[in-house]
């Protein structure tokens, strides 16, 4: 019987990761291959879940996470802005690995306008484990990406029964079904879209570099030479640069590359505070974890233009 309510149309981007996963016959049971299944059998694993929205798929990569590159990003991207560019499509929910989702989560967040839900979401269990969390953690982003509640509230990811907002999302375990953590609720997500109109065909190489106790400075300027434009620096404490470092910078910074103060704990690294960054001609992360900086830095450099307000831009 029908109930005459018209479902949402929900689009599917599967790139692999563990939910699309199964045990490797190589590795004991306790090794597996991401990536593995298609997703029309992912789906055919969530019985029912048509009667939440209308269902499109599409394959676009079948990769372990941990090999994704800026140019898989940009092909999830324009993936992504085709789909939402579908006047027949309510929301997306594109199924990742999860140990660089909130990598890809930040990069569409800060590329997508944020006018139509997009979910990320993965697994931390193999699609062939008998207790596989991969079909609850589709469900759970299709029925949010069918929401109007995901709507403003930028991109999201869903993990074991938790929606986060990509721009505080973190893989923070690497074992258990609760990986995922975030320091604000996904109802604090907003839209940001600042590079919503930047089409870049590839993405400068930004690296980054640990401080540690003895990091050699060796380091930064073989980053150099490899053709890096920006450097992330993970950092000690509030962002300390090693004395070491600092003709290795100074160089880097004369070969026009941009250097990026962030921290390895929990920020904020604040502009000019504990270093001269406006003398130095360095940038500074605030908040932003390392990795993420990363991704703000490349769309700054492909962007183009002053970089530290556009990296200062906060939701
Ligand atoms: C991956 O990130 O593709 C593998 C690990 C996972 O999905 O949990």
């Amino acid at each position: 019987m029908s109930t005459g309510m018209a479902r949402p149309r929900i689009h599917l981007l599967a790139t692999g990761g563990t939910i699309a996963g199964e045990a490797d016959p190589a590795g004991d049971g306790a090794r597996y291959r991401a990536g593995v299944r298609p997703v029309e059998q992912l789906l055919a694993a969530v019985p029912g879940l048509d009667a939440t929205a209308e269902l499109s798929a599409e394959q676009i990569l079948a990769l372990d996470s941990k090999d994704m590159t800026p140019a898989d990003w940009l092909t999830i991207l324009a993936a992504t802005r085709r789909a939402l560019a579908d006047t027949t499509i309510a929301g997306i929910v594109i199924l990742h690995g999860t140990d660089t989702l909130e990598e890809t989560a930040y990069f569409l967040h800060l590329t997508l306008p944020g006018d139509k839900p997009v979910v990320l979401t993965g697994a931390m269990r193999p699609a062939d484990h008998p207790e596989a969390d991969g079909p609850a953690n589709l469900r759970a982003a299709v029925c949010l990406a069918a929401s109007p509640s995901a709507q403003g509230k930028g991109v999201l990811a869903v993990m074991n029964r938790t929606a986060y907002p990509a721009r505080w999302l973190c893989k923070a375990r690497t074992h258990g079904l609760d990986a995922f953590e975030s320091a604000r609720p996904w109802t604090d997500g907003r839209p940001d879209g600042r590079c919503a109109d930047l089409s870049p065909a590839t993405l400068p190489r930004v690296d980054l570099l640990m401080g540690y106790a003895g990091a050699p400075p060796e380091l930064v300027d073989a980053c150099v030479a490899g053709g890096a434009r920006g450097l992330v620096l993970a950092l000690t404490g509030h962002g300390s640069v090693p004395a070491a470092w600092q003709p290795a910078l100074a160089r880097a910074r004369g070969h026009g590359v941009a250097i990026l103060r962030a921290s390895r704990c929990a920020g904020p690294v604040d502009h000019n505070a504990n270093a001269d960054d406006d003398r130095e001609g360095w940038l500074t992360a605030g908040d932003l974890p390392p990795a993420k900086a990363r991704i703000a830095l490349m769309l700054a450099l492909a962007r183009g233009g002053e970089a530290q307000s556009f990296l200062q831009l906060e939701e």
